[in-house]
């Protein structure tokens, strides 16, 4: 039986692209150029599988072809809200994506950027490199203590669980938790943790807010001016979700007028383009989104993704079925 073809469309770990290749009739995007709509249609017409990742739009007019030949959309990453699931469905085309195996490494970035914009770490690493350091002083970059302060946390997934358990018992942090659905009482207790029933109860209530939620229309510009308005003049906004959960207009003047202690991102509204309001702002610490970006975790992607690939050519429902 002829190997099913399948596309790659960025680079992949190595170790993942050598291990596809066994079973499959690969192709690799060597010089790891993001695909525009016209070459998706391509690929749909032509490829058993398209492996996609966050950086790929696919919304009905890279998917919607005539006589699609492709059966499956692989997803590399957690979130697939870049994906158009109804044009999907309406090909046949079963969607996968990764969870799990990235949790704990954007966990960690996210108490990174926390730790950061509260201790000003950007600030203190622009001046180093700057050649402007005077010297120890008692006034200087002075930070935010952040143990023992209140998280909320928006989203109560698996990335927010991780997040409130390095922040609780890590750092003696008190857990507050807005989700979509109410959370199991036996997992908000192993953090203590209190679940709120509107983002206008928990804003106000908070040191530091952290986002963990899914992007998508639900969720746009979810943190809004009249929402930042409701956070403490000194609390500090964390996401690590997806940008466009953030208004980056609104947060742009919260952080320009203050309004606000700081804030802390790893993901963009127009990703890689970065509003240059935001970018004049020194209360905030930015990444370009790094969250998974660890050996370990980005080989684990791979992996999870040929797991669901071939439960899918073996005739099985992929454990990661999302569609
Ligand atoms: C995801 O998995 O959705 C991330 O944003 C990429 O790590």
């Amino acid at each position: 039986m002829a190997r099913p073809s399948v596309l790659v469309t960025r680079r992949w770990p190595e170790a993942v692209e050598a291990q596809l290749a066994e079973r499959y009739d690969v192709e690799l995007n060597r010089a790891d150029r993001p695909l525009n709509a016209q070459e998706f249609r391509e690929a749909i017409q032509r490829y058993d599988a398209v492996l996609p990742t966050v950086t790929d739009k696919l919304g009905s007019e890279a998917l919607d072809v005539p006589q699609a030949q492709t059966k499956i959309l692989a997803n590399y990453g957690v979130g697939y809200t870049h994906i158009d699931m109804e044009t999907a469905k309406s090909h046949g085309m079963a969607v996968t994506n990764t969870p799990d195996v990235l949790s704990e490494c954007t966990a960690d970035l996210a108490m990174t950027l926390m730790l950061m914009v509260a201790r000003r770490a950007g600030d203190g690493e622009r001046e180093l490199r700057a050649g402007d350091w005077s010297g120890w002083r008692p006034t200087h970059l002075v930070g935010t203590k952040v143990s023992g302060k209140t998280l909320g946390i928006i989203g109560f997934g698996r990335i927010g669980q991780e997040m409130a358990k390095r922040a609780h018992f890590g750092f003696g942090m008190r857990i507050v938790v807005f989700n979509r659905s109410p959370v199991k009482p036996e997992v908000l207790a192993k953090f203590n943790a209190v679940q709120v029933p509107t983002l206008e109860e928990l804003l106000p209530e908070c040191d530091f807010v952290s986002l963990h939620c899914p992007g998508g229309a639900g969720n746009a510009k979810m943190i809004n001016s009249a929402r930042l308005d409701l956070m403490k003049p000194d609390a500090y906004l964390i996401n690590t979700a997806r940008g466009e959960v953030v208004d980056e207009h609104a947060l742009a003047q919260a952080l320009m007028f203050e309004t606000i202690g700081g804030a802390a991102l790893d993901v963009f509204e127009r990703e890689p383009h970065i509003n240059p309001t935001l970018a004049q702002c020194d209360n905030l610490v930015m990444l370009p989104h790094l969250g998974s970006a660890t050996t370990e975790a980005r080989q684990a992607m791979g992996f999870r993704v040929l797991d669901n690939l071939n439960d899918f050519f073996d005739g099985k429902e992929p454990r990661d079925c999302v569609s």
